[in-house]
C-alpha cells in the first residue's frame, strides 16, 4: 500500500512533496515530532500523543501551533490512508526562513503527516524475544522534548543494526542505563517492574506510561530508579517498551543471557494485558 501524505494543508502525491531547502527542520533539526501506531482502523493513544505534542511544542518556543488542527489533519490523513494497521509520522518544523540560528516567532509552521503500512514489520517481530548492545548515550539534557536532532540515536541504532542486534540500549556518561534509541527500557529485579524515572535523560513514552498504569492493574510492584550498568546487566528481565514495538523481551545484552536467557514471565504478562487494552481501545489518558 503506498503512503498517505500530508504537507502543509493538504493531501500530496510522493513528487508533491517537496520541502523548501531552508526549512529550519532541515537545516537545523528545528522540529518536533510523533509516532502514533493504528491498531484496526482505529489511532492508538491518540490523545496522549497530542498532549506530548504540546509539550514538545512549548518547550521549543513553539506552543503557537493550534494542535487541535493538527489532530484534525491527523484523523483526515488517517482516515484517508485505509491502512488498518499503520504508523503515523507527525513532523512540524518551526518553518522556512534564509538560514541563521536564531528564529522569528512569525514564520509558518511546515506540518508533515505520512501514514505508512507497517503489518510486515510488526509480523516480522520475533515473540522470542531479541538482543540488545549497549552503547554511550551522546544526546543533549532535554531527551523529554520529542525533537528530530537524533542524531546520536540514529548513529547508535546502526551500530545494533551491524552488530546484528535490534536495539541500542544507551548508557548515560554518569554510568546508568537511560532508555533505547527508539524505546524505553525497563527491567525487573527482586520481583519490581522498574524503569528509569522522568526528567531531563528520557522520552516520556507513551507506552511507557501505559506499561506502569497497567503493572499497577495487575498489581506488579514498580518502582522507578537509575540502575548502573553493572546492576542492569544482572537483572532478572529486561524489555523494551515503545509505539513501535509494545512490550519487546531482550533476550541478550552485548552477547550475554539476561536472566534465563529467554523471554520473561513479567514482559509476557505486560504485553498480553497491553494486547488487552488494545482490544477494549482502553487508552485515554488516566
Ligand atoms: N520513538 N524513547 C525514545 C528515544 C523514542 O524515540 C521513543 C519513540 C520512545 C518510546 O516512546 P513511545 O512509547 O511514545 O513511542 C522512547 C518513536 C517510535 C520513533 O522515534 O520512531
Amino acid at each position: 500500500m503506498p503512503e498517505t501524505i500530508y504537507l502543509n494543508g493538504r493531501l500530496v502525491s510522493p513528487e508533491e512533496a517537496l520541502i523548501p531547502i531552508n526549512d529550519r527542520g532541515f537545516l537545523f533539526g528545528d522540529a518536533v515530532y510523533e509516532v502514533i501506531r493504528s491498531y484496526d482502523g482505529r489511532l492508538w493513544a491518540l490523545e496522549r500523543h497530542l498532549q506530548r505534542l504540546a509539550q514538545s511544542l512549548g518547550a521549543v518556543d513553539m506552543g503557537y501551533v493550534d494542535t487541535d488542527e493538527i489532530a484534525a489533519a491527523l484523523r483526515e490523513t488517517y482516515a484517508a490512508s485505509a491502512i488498518p494497521d499503520a504508523v503515523v509520522y507527525l513532523h512540524i518544523s518551526r518553518g522556512v526562513a534564509p538560514r541563521s540560528h536564531a528564529y522569528s516567532r512569525d514564520l509558518e509552521p511546515t506540518v508533515l503527516i505520512t501514514v505508512r503500512d507497517m503489518s510486515a514489520r510488526f509480523a516480522a517481530m520475533d515473540p522470542a524475544g531479541v538482543a540488545a548492545i549497549t552503547a554511550p548515550d551522546l544526546r543533549w539534557r532535554r531527551c523529554d522534548i520529542k525533537s528530530t536532532n537524533l542524531l546520536p540515536n540514529v548513529l547508535a541504532k546502526t551500530r545494533a543494526r551491524e552488530a546484528g542486534v535490534y536495539e541500542a540500549i544507551l548508557v548515560h556518561p554518569d554510568g546508568y542505563v537511560t532508555e533505547g534509541t527508539s524505546t524505553s527500557v525497563f527491567w525487573v529485579r527482586g520481583g519490581r517492574v522498574c524503569t528509569l524515572s522522568l526528567g531531563g535523560e528520557v522520552l516520556p513514552g507513551i507506552t511507557r506510561g501505559i506499561v506502569l498504569e497497567i503493572a499497577r492493574d495487575e498489581g506488579l510492584p514498580m518502582v522507578e530508579e537509575r540502575i548502573s550498568l553493572d546492576e542492569f546487566r544482572k537483572a532478572d528481565e529486561i524489555f523494551l517498551v515503545g509505539t513501535t514495538v509494545e512490550v519487546y523481551p531482550i533476550i541478550s545484552l552485548d552477547g550475554e543471557p539476561v536472566g534465563s536467557g529467554q523471554a520473561g514471565p513479567v514482559a509476557l504478562q505486560l504485553l498480553e494485558a497491553f494486547g488487552a487494552r488494545v482490544q477494549a481501545g482502553d487508552d485515554a489518558p488516566r
